[in-house]
């Protein structure tokens, strides 16, 4: 690849180019890919619609990039190396001749299973080599995958099911994650019974737990991939294409489905990989992140195998068996990159230094961080203990709506500064702005920060609702996509991520709305309303903390058993990661004479913080302040 920015000055030089001609620019890098078609234009777009489109015209496959074009020079060099659970059991290595093999018979699996072109595929699957190759078998035939986290629950399933309205699913008996074992097929069965589009369901065998199987509608995997041969040419796809649905919460209703594009996704994720982590031939590169997040989807899968790198699969948590296991994965297998969450450095660093100066960390030249801000404490940790203070770290900030990272430093030429994202990389155009839209201008200043160009990476639609988009993102400041975080711009004109200003919520860097898990409480009998914020938790970023209003509590259950009841109700809703770390019984909420909760109030005394809770002479009722004080928890 042609693309790799070498020193500051080339940054600065990209950056500039990026910003006066975007179109010249991207173009330039898109000529790094194999197009079936080149494009006709560039770039069309307004943010009012909006109507974004990139590379207009241009015909591809993904999977022609990501696999067959490096067959010829590297057939024979690990793309995917996979570590399970289980550190005693063998692993797997894929060369770029085997993955492309595996992906062209799944593929065939998947069409003799009456998948088509445009065919929504819903992927609920373990960490394992064969959902990298769902994946990738889908692009390869021009269906669109929908790739479901392993922790959402039967609903959550069933939701994103029937709003994509997905005609297959792929999944395997159960996943192995640290000492448990979750049933996952159970969890499809439960999920289907309210999901009619559903056709066809293939299981892989992983944990060998036993499975009911429907006939006329679930089938085996390892059967099917019996009955096919390795040749699946790939499908040409429009640059417009959809490539994948991929749900993620809002501060309002359900998640929505964010949608991927083939040109553009794949131009900007790969660019992305190459430039921010500089990734070198024959590297290794371990992304911590589950493919069911955006992380996995674009520096997993897309992102590196677009670069021909080696990317490696690890299937359990850091903690299992214990708390050496990422340093003994980058030890094992020679890692060069590792790119982890806040949430796993602080959750570590609880261990002390011990497992990690059991394992030789020295391959190791580039880290990265993802998914929150990470405190001074967890980056000056990562930095010491993990990097030697000889590898420079990449705070990269993104979200899933833009299939990319869009600020981070570039390893090793960008001048970090603990807690910063730094610059924006090419194509980015960041601003702040304050509350009335306003853009506010030079450094040393802090707003809502917004993007004011496309990026090729950014998301086309919300599946199926594309007001929804349109509201979500492109309405609160007109002309402008807002990402919904809060950030400062300091005097070097750096950027540090702040966190949400919405209703969103950042739990071990999962993304979570506040609104969804209010929903799944009161979903619960017997409980009348409720309010959910966040609050500064040590290992999580933040925790979700719930007053709930209920009804006299049931015959035997008492106050305690109630709250459980709750989770297991919230467990069911959405899934165990929107579970509430606290709960608080109250009588009555804060709210304004017209009805609003006072969600201010509620976050300053969920953080312990009731010195000053500002003015609330305008409350209805401002004594359930004082009863919500007393009891919080
Ligand atoms: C939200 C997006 C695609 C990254 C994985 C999460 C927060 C993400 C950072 C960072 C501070 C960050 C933001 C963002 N976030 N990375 N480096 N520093 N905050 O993707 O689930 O779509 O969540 O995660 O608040 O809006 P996501």
């Amino acid at each position: 690849m042609n693309y790799q920015i070498q020193t500051f000055d080339e940054y600065q030089a990209a950056y500039q180019k990026s910003v006066e001609d975007p179109e010249a620019f991207w173009a330039e890098v898109a000529q790094n890919f194999h197009w079936r078609k080149p494009w006709t234009k560039t770039l069309q777009w307004n943010f009012d619609e909006p109507n974004v489109k990139w590379f207009i015209g241009g015909k591809l496959n993904i999977t022609e990039n990501c696999l067959d074009r490096h067959l010829a020079t590297r057939g024979d060099q690990p793309a995917i190396i996979w570590e399970p659970n289980d550190p005693h059991e063998a692993g797997v290595t894929l060369t770029y001749r085997m993955l492309h093999d595996q992906v062209c018979r799944m593929a065939n699996v998947l069409k003799r299973n009456g998948v088509r072109k445009g065919d929504r595929i819903c992927i609920y699957m373990p960490m394992v080599p064969e959902l990298a190759i769902a994946v990738l078998a889908c692009a390869r035939i021009g269906a669109v995958h929908s790739v479901v986290f392993g922790g959402f629950s039967a609903q959550s399933i069933a939701d994103r099911i029937n709003d994509a309205q997905c005609k297959l699913v792929i999944t395997s008996d159960g996943a192995f994650r640290g000492g448990k074992e979750i049933p996952l097929k159970s969890v499809v069965d439960d999920a289907l019974i309210g999901c009619p589009s559903v056709e066809r369901v293939i299981v892989m065998t992983r944990t060998r737990t036993p499975v009911a199987m429907l006939k006329g509608r679930d089938v085996w995997m390892e059967q099917e991939l019996k009955q096919v041969t390795a040749d699946c040419p790939a499908e040409e796809m429009d640059a417009e294409d959809m490539l994948f649905i991929l749900y993620t919460s809002g501060s309002t209703g359900k998640p929505k489905g964010v949608v991927h594009t083939c040109g553009g996704y794949m131009v900007y994720s790969a660019y992305t990989f190459s430039n921010v982590f500089q990734y070198k031939e024959n590297q290794v590169h371990f992304c911590t992140a589950d493919i069911g997040w955006i992380t996995g989807h674009s520096y997993i899968v897309y992102g590196p195998l677009a670069n021909g790198a080696t990317t490696l699969l690890f299937e359990g948590v850091p903690t299992y068996p214990d708390a050496g296991r990422f340093w003994e994965i980058v030890d094992k297998h020679q890692v060069n990159i590792l790119y982890t969450a806040p949430t796993a450095i602080r959750s570590l660093m609880s261990f002390g230094l011990e497992p990690v100066q059991k394992y030789d960390l020295s391959s190791l030249q580039v880290l990265g961080s993802v998914g929150e801000p990470i405190n001074a404490e967890a980056w000056h940790w990562y930095d010491d203990n993990i990097g030697k203070n000889n590898c420079p770290i990449v705070d990269t900030w993104w979200q899933t709506e833009n299939g990319g990272i869009l600020i981070s430093p570039i390893a090793g030429i960008t001048k970090t500064k603990p807690t910063y994202a730094t610059l924006p990389l090419p194509g980015v155009q960041p601003v702040l702005v304050d509350e009335n839209g306003k853009i506010i201008e030079g450094n040393g200043v802090s707003g809502n920060l917004c993007m004011k160009f496309p990026w090729p990476g950014i998301l086309r639609t919300t599946y199926g609702d594309h007001e929804r988009c349109r509201q979500t993102y492109f309405s609160t400041y007109p002309g402008l996509y807002f990402t919904g975080d809060g950030c400062l711009r300091d005097e070097d004109g750096y950027y540090r991520i702040t966190g949400r200003v919405d209703d969103v919520l950042n739990v071990s860097g999962h993304r979570i709305g506040t609104a969804e898990v209010e929903n799944a409480i009161n979903m619960h009998t017997g409980v009348v309303e409720s309010a959910v914020v966040g609050y500064p938790h040590d290992i999580k970023g933040q925790g979700i903390y719930a007053y709930v209003i209920t009804d006299q509590l049931p015959d035997g259950h008492d106050a305690d058993l109630t709250k459980r009841d709750i989770l297991a109700t919230v467990s069911r809703v959405i899934g165990p990661i929107a579970k509430p770390d606290k709960i608080q019984f109250v009588t009555g909420l804060p709210k304004t004479r017209s009805g609003k909760i006072m969600r201010r109030i509620l976050r300053k005394i969920a953080e312990g913080d009731t010195s000053n809770l500002g003015d609330t002479t305008t409350l209805l009722d401002p004594a359930v302040v004082e009863e919500i004080k007393a009891g919080a928890v």
